[in-house]
């Protein structure tokens, strides 16, 4: 059951994203977790997963309706990185005699790797589905081995869903989640005191610094010399979602070339390659962004998070039907 499913091919999943770089100058995020980009992805990541209450996401499922032992349960996780954050609720979930079965899909097999490790001593049905969740075979491709179950909950954790366009990846959620089922969104919440939210903004201006290592390692990745140029953030107002959007990018200082893949890119001075997108909602926004995305808002939670240093703001929807 722990054996990987391949959707799409590796070598093919990064020749799309090192083309579309190539044209954009924009690095897909996908490009960040492949490689050593994962683990050091996980050097931050760890520390703030052991923070987050993992009771208070069981105390959250078990009050939904459909989590129940009647019912066959998929759990998708899109971009599941190392099934960390998941891993509690599904142990929960299966030690209380619910039938619940995991897909964890990933464009990036390093990923998938640590999240069979991570899986490893656990008791339920799990498979590990390697794919762009954004390529147009996608859903034809992954339906099949969802056939079968009564309720499939598609989740997105860990801020994934904020690191996308927000038009692309809806519409893309859209497609993948059919009606009747659930989508489960994690993501970083605006405070509500405007104290508070300053804070939350300084600390996303500081992304360059705050996640160096995962920057310098996805530049030298790219055969991008770090030296070259600096890592800059910038805050943006996006109006679709009525959220804050943090764009990282590495500004040159000077002219450079490198190689990628069969190719060379030429950077003039002064020019950015955007790196990163980091949203902060507005939860009442979000839900009405989602509504009108075809996905009715249910319930939402925020967990204890301990010490860190902003909070995580998990929302289920119901995808709507034709009719609905
Ligand atoms: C921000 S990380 C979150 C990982 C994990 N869910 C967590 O919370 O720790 C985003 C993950 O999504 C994956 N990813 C990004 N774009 C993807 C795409 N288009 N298709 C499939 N996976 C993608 C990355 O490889 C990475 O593992």
């Amino acid at each position: 059951m722990d054996e990987i499913i391949v959707l799409a091919e590796a070598p093919e999943l990064e020749f799309d994203y090192l083309a579309d770089f190539q044209q954009h100058k924009k690095v897909r995020q996908n490009l960040f977790y492949t490689m050593e980009g994962a683990e050091t992805f996980y050097t931050y990541r760890g520390a703030e997963l052991a923070e987050i209450c993992s009771d208070d996401e069981w105390a959250f499922f078990a009050r939904q309706p459909f989590w129940t032992a009647a019912r066959r349960i998929a759990f998708v996780s899109l971009g599941c990185g190392n099934a960390g954050p998941e891993k509690p609720l599904l142990h929960a979930t299966h030690a209380a005699g619910i039938p619940v079965a995991y897909f964890g899909v990933d464009s990036s097999r390093t990923m998938l790797k640590l999240a069979q490790q991570n899986l490893a001593d656990e008791h339920f049905p799990r498979q590990f589905v390697l794919a762009d969740i954004l390529h147009s075979d996608f859903v034809d491709k992954l339906r099949p081995y969802l056939a079968g179950y009564d309720t499939q909950v598609y989740a997105m954790l860990g801020g994934t869903f904020g690191n996308f366009d927000q038009a692309v990846i809806a519409a893309a959620l859209a497609c993948i989640v059919p009606s009747g089922h659930y989508l489960y969104l994690d993501v970083v919440p605006q405070f509500e005191t405007p104290d508070k939210n300053a804070q939350l903004r300084n600390r996303l201006r500081r992304l360059p610094q705050n996640l160096s290592l995962f920057f310098i390692n996805l530049l030298e990745r790219l055969c991008i010399d770090p030296a070259a140029g600096e890592l800059i953030a910038e805050e943006l107002y996006e109006a679709d979602t009525d959220a804050l959007r943090y764009v990282v990018s590495f500004r040159l200082h000077e002219a450079l070339t490198f190689p990628c893949f069969s190719g060379v890119i030429h950077c003039a001075p002064g020019e950015a390659i955007e790196l990163l997108n980091v949203r902060a909602y507005k939860p009442a926004a979000l839900q009405s962004f989602m509504a009108g995305r075809g996905f009715r808002y249910l319930d939402t939670y925020i967990p204890d998070v301990g010490n860190l240093a902003h909070l995580w703001q998990r929302f289920l929807f119901q995808r709507q039907g034709m009719s609905d």
